[in-house]
């Protein structure tokens, strides 16, 4: 691809907190605390890397490494104290309707049903009543919820609310998707189903999916490229073009495939380097998630 289909750009992105040391303070006394005690952590260094438009970027790094830090400033809710952050050509400084978000749990009202939690990603962008009646029916029909639409929360399974998130999101009509560890609360079947039903709704959406996950499989089952953070401080490890077929076959056939299995144990190996600093590696559980790197 060339320069010009880059649609998501971070340049030099560096991000560092300062750590409260005086224990749990309340209101005010907190707020000057949490900026006078300890000394500054760096959480992000230099973080470059370009997502262009329609494809699929996996971040994958170990538990505390900065990927929720890194999806918060892409999105414009935190600052970043170092880098650009460019979409579409121009600098992110604050949350736009351009990027989508999805996290880990789908965030419902629970007193609204499934339609009405879709209408209201709607409301915020100032949509007219009957144009979210129709655009978030649509949405449910597209994440294979229509029949829920009357449904509450309460009333769904996990994955159907993480449908519903998406439903939300994919609603407001953004250019990238930012999506944090979005099927991390589910059981392994639920997820798989999941992770086929989002190629396939992205099959017909083509939207630029930017996808943090610490999981390897889910990571080279659903991405164009997988962006290798190593961490402690979070930082680009590596790039991994995957070059399985698009539209992706169904996961177990998939993961059966040459290309997988070799991308999957190169990006195992990467995050397992003994190149790393000391105390900086991740370390990888048996079920092919990456360890936690979280911090004392
Ligand atoms: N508001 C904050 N103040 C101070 N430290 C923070 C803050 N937010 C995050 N951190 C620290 O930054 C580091 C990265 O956190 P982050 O949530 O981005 O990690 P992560 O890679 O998303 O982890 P996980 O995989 O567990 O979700 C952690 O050490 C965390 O303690
Ligand atoms: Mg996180």
């Amino acid at each position: 691809m060339v320069d010009n289909d880059v649609q998501l750009s971070l340049n030099g992105i560096g991000k560092q907190f300062r750590r409260q040391t005086n224990g749990r303070r309340r209101g005010r006394a907190a707020e000057s605390a949490s900026s006078v005690d300890g000394p500054p952590v760096p959480v992000l260094v230099d973080v470059t890397f370009d997502v262009h438009g329609q494809e699929f970027v996996a971040v994958i790094g170990p538990s505390g490494c900065g990927k929720t830090t890194l999806i918060k400033i892409i999105h414009g809710l935190l600052p970043a104290e170092h880098g650009v952050v460019e979409l579409n050509g121009e600098p992110v400084t604050k949350p736009s309707f351009a990027c989508g978000l999805v996290f880990q749990h789908a965030g419902l009202l629970p007193w609204r049903t499934a339609q009405r939690n879709v209408e209201f990603g709607l409301e915020t962008k100032g949509v007219g009543r009957a144009e979210r009646t129709r655009v978030a029916a649509e949405h449910l029909d597209l994440v294979g919820l229509a029949g829920f639409e009357h449904y509450y929360p309460h009333q769904l399974s996990g994955g159907m609310q993480q449908r519903v998130g998406l439903a939300r999101a994919l609603a407001r009509g953004p250019d990238v998707l930012l999506m944090d560890e979005p099927f991390g609360a589910l059981d392994a079947q639920t997820r798989e189903r999941m992770q086929e039903e989002l190629l396939k709704i992205n099959e017909s959406t083509r939207k630029t999916v930017l996808f943090v996950t610490h999981d390897l499989d889910e990571a080279v089952y659903l991405a164009d490229r997988v962006v290798v953070l190593a961490a402690r401080p979070g930082r680009v490890r590596e790039i991994v073009d995957i070059d399985l077929p698009r539209p992706r076959p169904p996961a177990a056939d998939t993961k059966s495939m040459a290309e997988f299995v070799e991308k999957r144990r190169l990006i195992w190996t990467l995050i397992n380097s003994s190149e790393e600093p000391v105390g900086t590696a991740g370390s990888v559980g048996s079920a092919g998630s990456v360890g936690s790197e979280a911090s004392a």
